[in-house]
């Protein structure tokens, strides 16, 4: 592979949205943030350089980051921030890996403003396993907040309140005709009649799952998260944030005389407030002789339909569809076996609150969000540094628990101690340990699905269902042939989901929740991956750039 070179400016930008100004937080002054684009098996290297107030970090969400977590950019996790002024060099090869993904800040909500797509080609002269697409576009959902992202989020945090709702979806940056003020503010992809096209489709959206269709075309998925997929055919796709899926839009063999709206809202199964708005772009064909088609008739305007906000049979079935490739060149690598089994409950409760807090709920306490039971305290100082150089006392334990402290039914009452408790906990893995985690939501404060991230891993999802997971019941149904491998998984509204993945990456990896404000509350975890024997299985030291806490 070769080398890409990249330089990040982390600066202040205006930019005009929904007919109100204000100052955001970007790289290199561009929103969304510049693409990346290598090939497998590349080198990347990144320079990022803080110019403004906030400290950063960038993650490449996605990356497999092989003996390189000091690049994965998770703040306090492997990294300590990037001050202003500072600088810090990313740098990671790009093994074994090929498709969309996407890099974010991972520093409080500064993703909000600070994302953008990241291509990895397949190695040179190697064809993708699908017809070769006429052109390639990437769509990157995210939303748009009017009021000042970091301001709203501190104050949520202080005073115990979720955070408002944004103002807009967007794609590419863009809101779209279906909102005030955003006429023009559209993404536009204009096509060629009779082509192929590989969209490739990312959710960075802070808090929501999302609905997308076209309208009156049919598309293929071929790709989620990086990874190919047996192709099959659908209106409607959901997307969860941290996840990237590829389409192939195959168009209208003649010039239709319409304008298609691709259009994508939530898919919301929480109890909290939501946005139940819609962002849209516009799939405009080409037209050669314009003369009939805008001068005698307005093309008429087509809007595609997407499913109810809360349709969580939906998502389980277009989940359920989801299958690995599994062929002799992308063969599925799903551990047959495993040595370790977890149990994790995922959900919303209630904590004690501090003294220095405004505190909204019942009995001094504010909502909380946990993985059994613990929410999650963001240390002072990175839990790689301290782990690699032997000084984890103080930073944090490795008492995270494998099963939930209580059982009872998850889907149904919830238990009469309904509040969490906190810490800084991590679970230790020895190399190359086979895991296989159990996701269950709790119905604690309602049922509700967690799209939950794994970094430095694909894993493969072997089972999911409704209600409550059946340790004796439910393993005898895991796929363990073509199950879909990859890094974000939706733990269904009032289910469970079951992946295994296997441990042969040392490093700290984080395990969280992609919707922002349930990290915020707690719900995130990490995995402590030791050394294996042999030097290429050792976690190489920091570079020296590392930025200190
Ligand atoms: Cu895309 Cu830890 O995040």
């Amino acid at each position: 592979g070769t080398t890409r070179h990249y330089k990040f400016d982390i600066k202040l930008q205006t930019v005009t949205r929904l007919c109100q100004t204000k100052s955001i937080v970007t790289v290199n002054g561009q929103f969304p943030g510049p693409r990346i684009i290598a090939r497998e098996g590349d080198r990347v290297i990144i320079k990022v350089v803080n110019h403004v107030q906030n400290n950063i970090t960038i993650h490449w969400h996605g990356i497999r980051q092989l003996r390189s977590g000091w690049a994965d950019g998770p703040a306090y996790i492997t990294q300590c921030p990037i001050q202003t002024g500072q600088s810090y060099v990313y740098n990671f090869t790009i093994t074994g890996q090929r498709g969309t993904l996407f890099w974010h800040a991972h520093i409080s909500w500064l993703r909000a403003t600070v994302y953008g797509s990241l291509v990895i080609l397949p190695k040179r002269g190697v064809p993708y396993p699908f017809p070769q697409p006429f052109k390639e576009v990437p769509i990157i959902f995210g939303e748009w907040w009017k009021a000042d992202i970091e301001t709203m989020i501190n104050q949520a945090m202080q005073t115990g309140g979720a955070p408002n709702v944004s103002d807009a979806y967007t794609m590419n940056g863009l809101p779209g005709p279906l909102y005030n003020c955003s006429a023009k503010d559209a993404f536009r992809l204009k096509v060629k009649p009779g082509k192929t096209y590989l969209l490739r489709l990312i959710n960075a959206a802070l808090n929501d799952e999302l609905f997308f269709s076209i309208a009156n075309h049919t598309v293929t998925v071929v790709e989620v998260d990086a990874v190919y997929v047996k192709p099959f055919k659908t209106n409607t796709l959901v997307i969860t944030p941290g996840q990237t899926t590829n389409i192939l839009l195959k168009t209208k063999s003649h010039s239709p005389n319409a304008t298609f709206l691709m259009a994508a809202r939530s898919y919301a199964t929480g109890p909290a407030a939501f946005d139940n708005s819609t962002t849209a772009g516009i799939l405009e064909y080409e037209h050669k002789s314009s003369v009939s088609n805008t001068k005698n008739r307005k093309p008429s305007v087509l809007k595609p339909a997407l499913p109810m906000f809360n349709d969580t049979i939906f998502a389980m079935k277009f989940s359920k569809k989801l299958r690995s490739l599994a062929s002799n060149k992308f063969p599925a690598k799903v551990p047959q076996t495993v040595n370790r089994r977890f149990f994790f409950t995922v959900g919303l409760g209630l904590i004690q609150c501090s003294r220095n807090q405004a505190c909204p709920g019942p009995n001094n306490t504010m909502v909380a969000a946990a993985i059994n039971n613990v929410s999650f305290v963001q240390p002072s100082t990175a839990l790689l540094q301290a782990h690699f150089f032997g000084k984890s006392k103080g930073v944090y334990t490795t008492d995270f628990p494998a099963n939930p402290p209580f059982k009872f039914n998850y889907t149904g009452t919830p238990p009469s101690n309904i509040l969490v408790n906190s810490g800084t906990k991590v679970v230790v893995l020895p190399f190359n340990t086979r895991v296989e985690l159990v996701l269950q939501d709790t119905s604690i404060i309602g049922a509700e699905s967690h799209p939950l991230h794994l970094h430095g891993f694909n894993f493969y999802v072997v089972g999911q269902g409704f209600g409550n997971f059946d340790p004796k019941k439910d393993p005898a149904n895991f796929n363990l042939v073509d199950p879909i491998e990859r890094n974000t998984v939706g733990v269904p509204s009032g289910g469970w989901v079951a992946i295994r993945f296997h441990a042969d990456n040392p490093g700290v990896w984080f395990m969280h929740c992609h919707l922002e404000v349930h990290t915020s509350w707690g719900l995130k975890m990490a995995w402590v991956v030791m050394d294996g024997k042999r030097p290429n299985q050792k976690l190489p030291p920091p570079p020296s750039d590392l930025p200190k806490c």
